[in-house]
């Protein structure tokens, strides 16, 4: 029986809802895989694309939005040597970086090739392995490539500590989480800021040192704290994009010794507040970048063995608000209510 492919289609700039119909059937080319999936999870970029009509040319519609995607590999290309059909994988879905929808994660087979792709324990389902790609690639350009925080790439089975502290503010996000637990596996120390509600999910992943991001005086009690820890500090990361924040970020970097740098997660184009001190310097993050870089290569091949021993978790926690490609669209508006420690996730049965 020949398979046959659908999507959730975004037909037009703005358009609302996504459509569900017929899509190619792809055939896996040179190093690509073919991945039937099987849940997808949904980040702010995905309704930011449908909404206000960024990232794309007009001439890249009709298109497949969605990042982040787990499930079986139904084939692969000629040239392709690592997965087999039937493996349980979790990838990021590259739709955007190739201006092609059938790398987008939102449709029933969706072609994946790069290096932040998985096999899942047996025991992961596919909801929970689903989290991770989009919030990994950006965490992991911010902190590893050579023009943001370039940290000490993690290495299979995990680095030494280093001696060196990392604050990543936003702990709970998804950015923020991934963020955390591969710094911890190149060996580094952590610090990191959430809602109080969040610090036992902090501490699961890998935070030595917690702080409530809302309690008055929280850049005066990070100062304080880890001044004279006897541990350098090798840079602020910043998973949230808030002007205020990324303040803060900047002045606890300023104040702090080792490196005075903030690694954002600011795409291109997107402003830097005006008082930015001196002396402190920021990188923006392009993820994108991270399937053909060194820094993809060297984190997926710490990924697969870290979700193996548990090192690496799929934080924070999925929970399932849909069930069918039909169900993509109104994921969005729960996303647009705002998250707290959790990645919206659907199941494509
Ligand atoms: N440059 C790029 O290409 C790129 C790619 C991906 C994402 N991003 C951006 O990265 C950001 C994070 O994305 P995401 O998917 O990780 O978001 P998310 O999971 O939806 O973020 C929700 C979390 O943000 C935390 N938060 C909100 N305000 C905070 C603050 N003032 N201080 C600390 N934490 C705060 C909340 O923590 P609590 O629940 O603990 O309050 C909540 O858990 C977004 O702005 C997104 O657009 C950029």
């Amino acid at each position: 029986m020949s398979l046959t492919n659908k999507a959730a289609w975004l037909r037009a700039p703005k358009a609302v809802p996504l459509e569900v119909g017929p899509a190619p059937m792809p055939t896996p080319e040179g190093t690509e895989i073919v991945i039937e999936v099987r849940a997808v999870a949904i980040n702010p970029v995905d309704p930011a694309i449908q909404f206000m009509g960024i990232l794309l040319q007009p001439s890249d519609y009709p298109f497949i939005l969605g990042f982040d995607m787990a499930g079986t590999v139904l084939s692969v290309g000629p040239n392709h040597t690592h997965y087999k059909p039937g493996d349980r994988v979790t990838s990021i879905a590259l739709a955007l970086l190739h201006k092609n929808p059938k790398f987008g994660a939102f449709q029933h087979y969706a072609v994946a090739d790069g290096p932040l792709m998985a096999k899942i324990p047996d025991s992961m389902s596919f909801n929970e392995g689903s989290v991770l790609g989009l919030g990994l690639a950006t965490a992991s350009y911010s902190l590893f490539s050579k023009d943001a925080l370039a940290l000490d790439l993690p290495k299979p089975g995990g680095n030494k500590l280093n001696g060196k502290l990392l604050l990543v503010w936003g702990g709970a996000s998804s950015v923020g989480a991934c963020g955390i637990q591969i710094a911890k596996a190149a060996g580094y120390t952590i610090a990191a800021t959430a809602s109080a509600r969040n610090f036992g999910l902090l501490r699961e992943i890998g935070a030595e040192y917690v702080f409530d991001y809302s309690s008055k005086g929280v850049v005066e009690d990070i100062v304080a704290a880890l001044s004279g820890k006897g541990v350098e500090m090798a840079g602020v990361f910043s998973a949230i994009v808030a002007p205020s924040v990324l303040l803060q970020c900047a002045a606890i970097s300023g104040r702090l010794g080792g490196r005075k740098h903030v690694g954002t997660v600011l795409a291109p184009g997107m402003p830097l507040p005006g008082d930015w001190p001196e002396g402190v310097e920021y990188s923006i993050s392009l993820p994108a970048l991270i399937a053909t870089n060194e820094v993809g290569k060297a984190v997926g091949g710490w990924l697969e063995g870290a979700l193996a021993d548990g090192s690496m978790k799929c934080r924070p926690n999925f929970e399932v608000v849909g069930k069918g490609l039909e169900e993509i669209q109104g994921a969005f508006g729960v996303l647009s209510k705002g998250v707290s420690a959790k990645k919206l996730v659907v199941e494509i049965p």
